[in-house]
């Protein structure tokens, strides 16, 4: 499917505000051909897959902070099979409609990963007829961050921290954190009046008999409510999605294997035990919920 009709990041007139913010000191930066600078003189360079990092020397808990090259390629790699398309899916609906009856929609996902679920969002808002939303992803890891903006070029992406989010004050329709950290007052600050956090979060049984494998005792998630309930937000709906998920090739099991942080913490022994396997069984189930800023 096309990409919608949003502007492209890439400059095509100088001093056009980009809509992200200088992490330095917070004023608005611009548009240069290559890079954006703000009134300050604070300027960060567009790499050449079209993101910025601004993601501070001092914000940087590790020289290479964020989930690495291999994590990143097995979630892209996982989420070009289909698995995660219904998942993908239902939290763009539920998006779309938190969004208002407005033409000029900002939606950021906060920790976006490889970007899978915001051009998930792009295509279903083309065929909702709401081509003109834009969209802002950040995650601390510039693996992500790199082919996020490599495979959505209509959309904004940088290198930083959900912690403080590099966007002017109350820019942002919705803040969408999906199985990432979440940070009240940086979100806050962030959207407009009535605005709208989507936080997406393992159910108890997401990925059970994964975790299964890997574990003795494995337990379940506890349900994830009220992440942001009495932290400036009221959540307003909730959603659950659930589906059995069959992988039927060994390079799917390894990418699932990869991309969850239960592999990298089990033992070489489980880890080789755990490549093995050329098919799996199991779940998935999210819950989505839907926090409106408090009045
Ligand atoms: C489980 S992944 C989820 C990625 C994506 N939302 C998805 O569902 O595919 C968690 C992500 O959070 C990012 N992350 C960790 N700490 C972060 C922070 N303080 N700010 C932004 N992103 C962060 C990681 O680099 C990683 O990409
Ligand atoms: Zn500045």
């Amino acid at each position: 499917m096309e990409p919608p009709s949003q502007a492209p990041f890439q400059p095509q007139s100088e001093g056009r505000a980009s809509g992200w913010a200088c992490p330095v000191c917070a004023t608005e930066l611009y548009l240069e051909p290559t890079a954006l600078r703000c009134i300050g003189g604070h300027h960060f360079d567009i790499a050449k897959q079209g993101y910025v990092n601004l993601l501070l020397a001092q914000q940087r808990k590790s020289h290479n902070p964020g989930y690495n090259k291999a994590m990143i390629a097995a979630r892209r790699d996982f989420f070009d099979a289909g698995h995660y398309e219904p998942l993908a899916d239902a939290l763009a609906r539920v998006v779309l409609d938190a969004l208002p009856p407005r033409d000029d929609h900002v939606v950021l996902d906060a920790g976006c990963g490889e970007g899978y679920y915001l051009r998930r969002l792009r295509d279903i808002a083309v065929t909702a007829a709401d081509s003109g939303l834009a969209r802002y992803g950040v995650d601390v890891s510039k693996h992500g961050v790199s082919v996020a903006a490599k495979r959505d070029p209509a959309g904004r992406y940088a290198v930083a921290s959900s912690h403080v989010l590099p966007v002017p004050p109350a820019a942002l329709d919705v803040v969408i954190t999906h199985f990432s950290p979440i940070f009240a007052e940086a979100f806050r600050r962030s959207l407009r009046p009535g605005g709208f956090v989507i936080v997406g979060a393992p159910g108890p049984g997401h990925l059970f008999a994964l975790k299964q494998m890997v574990y003795e005792n494995p337990q379940r998630h506890d349900d994830p409510n009220e992440e942001l309930a009495g932290r400036g937000f009221v959540r307003v709906d909730s959603h659950r999605v659930r589906y059995g998920l069959q992988v039927r090739n060994a390079r799917d099991v390894a990418n699932l294997l990869a991309m969850t942080p239960l592999y990298w913490s089990a033992s070489p022994a489980a880890q080789a035990r755990l490549s093995a396997y050329s098919e799996l069984d199991t779940e998935v189930d999210v819950v989505i919920n839907v926090y409106r800023v408090a009045e």
